[in-house]
């Protein structure tokens, strides 16, 4: 009978030769194992915690092992582990057949034993795990864009931050004190600042225009910057507002710039986003910031004008607002409005891209539905 030797040498030559007589003492005594009683002794004394093979050979092998031998006498005992449990497994099957089948039938041994095995072994058939590459969301996409269609005519780009003063927000871009627009019903305060002066109230910024007057501040003119980023407003969701939104601000200043260069500036945008095929038109409208101020439209890129319903049946879809930049602006900034002018716009970043990318709803950008986003990759 087969007992584990305790080992002087552990070069890997005598690991073989011990590994080698212990995987023929298995072998023998797992073909010797004839029912049900004989399976259960012999997986007793290969695997039993208490001073079964396997812990014996840890104990007498691996613990008794120098410090530098640990390793490889550490891995070859895992294989050997991993054979001893094998062929429990395989007598345990085989012990039964061999108890309910009197007499030898290699046959069914064979084929017990290459099921078993067969199981146990990894199925390198099966599909890794896909781990699909992210991509751009379609409203950063779009935001990308444009900005680069304004980095090409000479802009460059600026920040600011989203916690807003009202004096940023606000009192800068000539908003009188009592203007809706400061309404909580609109706009979403920092609360706890009553003892605050007006203009020292935080906020979270309605708009990136209050960019323009940092920009100004630090910056000596001529002026040509775009600003994006993220708004917020207390609007209703619906399927074009979302009380968090991005927005694209634009702002140029120099001598001579007239409402012409707006007009030229935002028509060649609008033609680089949507095709050269694309109409912009400009109606009379009021911002506290810019006199004149307009809406601008394009017309519809769905129908070419003729009207649909995504541009109501007008054949226009009005999509940012703009303006000269009033003097009063410049007058915050220590600008000389008599030598410089300057134009600004502000587009809805989604509302475009909705019109890029065919949504007609703009919650759509925010469900973080996998089923909408992987059409984008
Ligand atoms: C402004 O915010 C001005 N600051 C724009 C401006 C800048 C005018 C510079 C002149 C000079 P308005 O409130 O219209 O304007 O918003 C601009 C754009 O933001 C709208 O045309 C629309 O596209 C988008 N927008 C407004 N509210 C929402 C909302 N709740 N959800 C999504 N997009 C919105």
């Amino acid at each position: 009978m087969y007992t584990v030797p305790k080992l002087e040498d552990f070069s890997p030559a005598a690991l073989d030769t011990a590994a080698a007589d212990l995987l023929a003492a298995l072998k023998a005594e797992a073909a010797a194992v004839e029912n049900e009683s004989a399976v259960e002794q012999f997986r007793i004394r290969w695997t039993a915690r208490k001073n079964g093979i396997i812990t014996q050979i840890v104990e007498l092998w691996l613990k008794s092992a120098p410090a530098e031998a640990k390793r490889t006498v550490g891995a070859r005992l895992n294989e050997l582990k991993s054979e001893i449990e094998n062929t429990v497994k395989v007598a345990k099957a085989v012990g039964l057949i061999r108890e309910a089948v009197p007499g030898d039938i290699p046959g069914q041994i064979a084929f017990a034993k290459n099921a078993i095995l067969k199981v146990e072994r990894v199925d390198i058939s099966l599909p890794g795990i896909v781990r699909p590459l992210g991509v751009r969301h379609p409203v950063l996409r779009t935001l990308d864009e444009l900005i680069s269609v304004f980095v090409k005519m000479g802009y460059s780009v600026a920040e600011g931050p989203e916690v807003e003063t009202d004096y940023y927000n606000f009192e800068a871009l000539n908003f009188p004190p009592n203007h809706p627009a400061r309404d909580t019903q609109d706009t979403l305060f920092v609360s706890g600042q009553e003892q605050k002066a007006q203009r020292d109230r935080l906020l979270l910024r309605t708009h990136t225009s209050p960019v323009q007057i940092r920009t100004m501040e630090n910056l000596k003119p001529p002026v040509r910057v775009i600003c994006p980023g993220k708004v917020h407003r207390n609007d209703a969701p619906d399927a074009t507002h979302s009380p968090v939104f991005h927005q694209l601000e634009g702002l140029c200043v120099d001598t001579n710039i007239t409402f012409g260069d707006l007009k030229g500036t935002l028509d060649h945008a609008m033609k680089s986003m949507f095709g050269s095929a694309v109409k912009t038109s400009f109606r009379p409208s009021f911002f506290p910031f810019t006199e004149p101020s307009v809406e601008v439209s394009i017309s519809c890129p769905f129908c070419g004008g003729k009207g649909c319903r995504p541009c109501k049946q007008s054949g226009w879809i009005e999509l940012l607002g703009a303006g000269m930049v009033d003097p009063n602006v410049f007058g915050f900034v220590n600008y000389d409005a008599k030598k410089l002018s300057g134009f600004a716009f502000g587009m809805g970043v989604e509302r475009l891209a909705m019109m890029t990318y065919n949504v007609d709803d703009i919650q759509q950008f925010f469900y973080g539905d996998m089923r909408f986003l992987e059409q984008f990759a």
